[in-house]
């Protein structure tokens, strides 16, 4: 932040303008955070400027504008946007940076398709848009809806507005009954800078200003705004548009579509990356805005056949363009404490444009970036660390965290002093340690840091978990610290209602807040009294459990009663498990030559055999890690948090507010392996592994990591080993390659 004079200091005539700014840079901020998802300021820097603008407000009450920033919640203008559920998901991209990406983008499809390396595999490449995406429904060649991506499951309905924009068509012909259009809203820097020029509302980049204008309430407002659209993919087809990606793309330019010109098929990775340095260097005459190149397998039916990981295709990549640097002054260093405790500095910049967005705050890492060292002790940027007040250059690549790089020694100020990594949590004065081999510092406190519980609030909130309407990462700061209604712990929310309803001072009538938009919030909590298994486990924002381990855990164990039964039964394996670690910590710190292998084994193998282990602790615990995408540094944390006592009774207070926890969507319950559960061993040679588990999964088939009693059925590829034989001890039915493409029909 700039240097700001206290408020009591200005006259009457400054604090007007200091209110014209303030609405302007709030106002910008919001459009910022709400329709590009790409914040300008931090929460901190936010709060603040908006307390700034209140205080000024309080001491000059006739100053206050009509569009004044107090008046608003920080309630996206998405509100009064009907929502459209996608019926196929839209997707994101995965990221490849460096040439060698690319090459490996390409191996991977090859292992994963079982084609050897000189097998033709054709690719196209095209620009990658920076905008926003957005999905066209045509029924019998008329437009029937348009909606924006939204979290990939459900958008929000722009259809009025994308009538306005003139590259959309409203009528086709010739085109299959259904046809779900797929591509990018954007506005040419031309554009933009014209729109600017007018003056009515100042937008940062032309993709903020793209995302502001086609959600906008009024679709005349839109029809203003110069937007352009290129069509680059598609959703729902009730029939193929062609056989192969290129094809697809050129039918749809038939259709009327706009494509873009500098699409092309390549023959590989050589073919791919020659365009792609074709695309760049006509990056600065291309009139919009481009942030790199995707890449996306030809033929459709190895796309078919390669299918989706979480959120990302396997069969498209987007190739960024190198990141965007530039060099500005260290102003401090804060901590922040996440909501597991781990303590990352953050780097407070004098405010510089990066490649079009300006950024104020960027990453530190940890101590040891800091102090120019990596996490083995060998040195980064030569050993040279970093000093508040030093000139540090600023990284930003794509929509990653900006980051620090490097620092310019020659302009560092003679009193700048070593930067000393504090030892206590800045937020609740625990200990704030860094155990042998881990390069962060974590918060000790636990529930007690209230910095944890609000991080760990905000996560259960957040998109990808409980994903509760009006109840943002905001609003859980206002409610942690409110006297009145205060929401401490998950539970809280629940029974933010019947709290609510036993005040004086209602929600209704506070700031911020009215009679719809408390009625709302109330609403949007309750249909979250029934939530999806995984959502509610990734949601308790346990270490190391992400969104694919969640789902992972919740198809196998289906409901929260079976999955805590196990985790309690697994929690004196898991302690043993924890005390292995540790002891094999110790034995090899003692000689850390290779030779004491068989110690670290002896000292292990001592606590596992050691007497005392209750009966089915150890089966719960193999169960547990034999959990394909579970192992052991999760199960240890999945199990040392939801069998801690605070955490847990905190836990059972939110269940207890629940009405459904509801099991994972069976997937295909009419296959023969569907609620199954399947181990793969030995050589498959008509399929990879990889492709055999993805099928077997998209079958409703569960794929476990080792033979136990839960297993129902292992196939045995070539040169099967002890699996097979640990198989057949069992009396698991065992089935051959050939067998199993039958099963799941060629
Ligand atoms: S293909 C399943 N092609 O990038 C793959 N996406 O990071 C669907 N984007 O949400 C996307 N230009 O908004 C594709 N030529 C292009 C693109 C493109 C821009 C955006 C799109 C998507 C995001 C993924």
């Amino acid at each position: 932040m700039q240097n700001e004079r206290p408020v009591e200091d200005l006259t009457k005539a400054e604090a007007g303008e200091e209110l014209a700014r303030l609405a302007e840079v709030l106002s910008q901020a919001d459009a910022a955070y709400h329709q590009a998802d790409a914040p300008i300021l931090s929460d901190a820097e936010y709060d603040a400027l908006k307390r700034r603008n209140r205080a000024l407000e309080d001491r000059f009450p006739d100053l206050k504008r009509v569009d004044s920033p107090s008046d608003r919640v920080g309630a996206a203008p998405a509100e009064g946007f009907g929502k459209i559920r996608h019926e196929k998901r839209m997707l994101s991209l995965g990221n490849a940076f460096a040439d060698e990406d690319v090459q490996e983008f390409d191996l991977r499809i090859r292992r994963y398709l079982n084609l050897s390396a000189d097998a033709p595999l054709a690719y196209t490449a095209e620009p990658k848009i920076d905008g926003l995406s957005l999905s066209l429904r045509y029924e019998q060649g008329k437009l029937v809806y348009a909606a924006t991506r939204g979290d990939g499951e459900t958008g929000e309905d722009v259809t009025a507005n994308a009538r306005t924009i003139a590259q959309i068509p409203h009528n086709l012909t010739g085109a299959p009954e259904v046809l779900e259009v797929r591509g990018e809203v954007y506005m040419t820097k031309a554009d933009f800078e014209a729109l600017n020029a007018q003056g009515s509302r100042v937008f940062a980049n032309p993709r903020n200003a793209a995302a502001g204008s086609l959600r906008q309430i009024d679709p005349e407002v839109t029809r203003a705004r110069p937007l352009s659209f290129f069509a680059y993919a598609w959703g729902v087809l009730s029939e193929p548009l062609a056989e192969t990606q290129f094809d697809s793309i050129k039918r749809l330019e038939t259709l009327g579509f706009t494509i873009n010109p500098l699409t092309r098929l390549c023959s590989g990775p050589a073919d791919m990356l020659e365009h792609y340095r074709q695309i760049e260097s006509q990056r600065p005459d291309l009139g919009y805005d481009i942030d790199g190149v995707v890449y996306k397998v030809n033929d459709l039916a190895l796309q078919e056949r390669l299918g989706f990981r979480a959120t990302t295709p396997r069969w498209a990549i987007a190739h960024k363009f190198p990141a965007e640097t530039a060099w500005t002054r260290l102003e401090a260093i804060d901590i922040q404490v996440g909501r597991t405790g781990a303590l990352s500095p953050v780097a407070r910049l004098a405010p510089i444009n990066v490649g079009g967005v300006l950024v104020s705050n960027a990453t530190l890492h940890n101590e040891d970036y800091i102090a120019g060292r990596d996490s083995k002790g060998e040195p980064i940027r030569e050993g040279r660390d970093i000093r508040i007040g030093d000139w540090v250059q600023v990284y930003r690549a794509g929509d990653v965290i900006p980051k620090v790089a490097d620092v310019d020694l020659s302009r560092r100020p003679e009193d700048a002093e070593p930067y000393h990594f504090p030892q206590t949590c800045p937020e609740c004065g625990s200990a704030a340690v860094r155990e042998p081999g881990d390069s962060t510092h974590r918060c000790t406190g636990g529930l007690i840091c209230p910095a944890q519980a609000v991080e760990k609030l905000k996560h259960f909130v957040s998109r990808d978990a409980l994903d509760i309407d009006g109840l943002g990462a905001k609003q859980i700061e206002m409610f942690f610290t409110d006297d009145q209604l205060p929401i401490r712990e998950p539970a809280d929310i629940f029974t933010l209602k019947a709290r609510d309803a036993g005040n004086l001072t209602k929600l209704k009538n506070r700031d911020g807040f009215g009679e719809r938009s408390a009625a709302k919030l109330f609403d949007a909590i309750d249909e979250r009294r029934r939530i999806p298994l995984a959502r509610l486990l990734f949601g308790l924002g346990i270490r190391h459990l992400g969104e694919v381990a969640a789902a992972d855990l919740a198809r196998h164990f289906g409901s929260w009663e079976a999955l805590i039964g196990a985790v309690d039964q697994a929690a004196p394996a898991a302690a043993r498990q924890l005390a292995a670690d540790e002891a094999e910590h110790e034995e090899r710190a003692r000689a850390a030559d290779a030779g004491r292998r068989a110690e670290v084994k002896k000292a292990r193998d001592a606590i596992w055999e050691a007497p005392g282990l209750p009966e089915g602790a150890k089966a719960a615990w193999d169960d547990l890690v034999g959990i394909e995408g579970v192992g052991a540094v999760l199960a240890v944390s999945l199990v040392t948090t939801l069998t801690q006592e605070r955490e847990r009774a905190s836990i059972n207070r939110l269940i207890a507010q629940l009405t459904d926890i509801l099991p994972p969507e069976a997937r295909a319950t009419e296959s023969p392996v569907a609620g199954k559960t399947l181990v793969f061993t030995g050589t498959l040679t008509r399929m990879t592994r990889a492709e055999a588990k993805a099928r077997a999964e998209a079958l409703g088939a569960k794929v476990a990591g080792s033979v136990s009693a839960k297993t129902d059925l292992l196939i045995a590829g070539e040169a099967a080993g002890s699996k097979a034989e640990k198989a057949a001890a069992l009396g698991v039915e065992v089935i051959d390659e050939d067998a199993w493409i039958a099963l799941i029909g060629g």
